[in-house]
């Protein structure tokens, strides 16, 4: 059975942890904005429950998310019928010719495709360099290292209906999270657990490899009004306005 974000678990990620996202929102239209990139496709890799994408479809834009939760997917596709959704993982997925590319949430670290390393994450910015239209953006924020100061954290979240647990232990640049999920389905309590890897890369790096490909890349602490939280970082990439598409 697939380990990542399973019905419990994306249900508590959809109604307990859309804040970064829905915060993270408007400094993200507004640099869309900036840009001039008013309409057109924009695609959303591990778009999630769709928390963006709503926010997106209500302005002028058209959506592609792509998230490889099918649980997750499904209530995207409810949340916003409008847009498209693929369930599948973001580095095998065909980019179309868009406007802009979003990636909020820290994705590109996850080690769920077993296929993601630093090799293949280039490939992707590669592929989307070449996809995006002249003068289109990357929008993506990363976890670095050193978000723990003693490298270990435990930590518990409850809402209404749920309660989840989480044990974080930081290695090696490799985060992994081990997550406990108790969820009230009729009269008692499911327990699920997870445990979600990530790959934490340093942004300095990864603008030297945008501008390698030719991007020009802005590094940011955060989207607009809204600091992004300890070791994680954003990053615009511009394909430059006058290079080829
Ligand atoms: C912290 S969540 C953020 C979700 C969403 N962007 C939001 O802001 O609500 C990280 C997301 O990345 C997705 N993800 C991780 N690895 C992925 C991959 N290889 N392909 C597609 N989605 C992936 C997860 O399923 C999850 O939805």
């Amino acid at each position: 059975m697939n380990n990542w974000y399973r019905e419990d678990l994306a249900y508590i990620q959809d109604v307990g942890f859309s804040n970064y996202t829905l915060k993270s929102a408007p400094g993200i239209l507004a640099i869309l904005e900036r840009d001039r990139i008013r309409e057109g496709l924009i695609v959303e890799l591990g778009c999630g429950s769709g928390l963006l994408a709503e926010v997106l479809t209500s302005k002028e834009y058209r959506v592609l998310g792509i998230d490889i939760s099918e649980s997750l997917i499904e209530i995207a596709q409810t949340r916003v019928p409008e847009a498209e959704f693929q369930a599948r993982s973001l580095f095998s997925a065909e980019i179309p010719p868009c406007s802009a590319v979003i990636s909020v949430g820290e994705c590109f670290n996850y080690l769920f495709d077993a296929e993601n390393n630093a090799v293949r994450l280039m490939e992707l910015f590669q592929h989307i360099y070449n996809a995006l239209m002249p003068g289109g953006l990357l929008i993506f924020d990363i976890v670095e290292p050193g978000q723990m100061d003693s490298g270990t954290e435990q930590r518990f979240t409850e809402g209404k209906d749920w309660v989840v647990l989480v044990d974080k232990v930081e290695a090696g640049d490799i985060l992994t999270r081990r997550i406990i999920t108790f969820r009230k389905v009729g009269e008692f309590y499911r327990r699920s657990e997870e445990v979600h890897r990530q790959q934490l890369y340093r942004a300095a790096e990864l603008a030297g490899e945008l501008e390698r490909i030719g991007f020009q890349v802005e590094v940011m602490g955060n989207y607009g009004e809204f600091a992004l939280p300890k070791a994680r970082v954003a990053l615009i990439a511009k394909k430059p306005s006058d290079s080829q598409s």
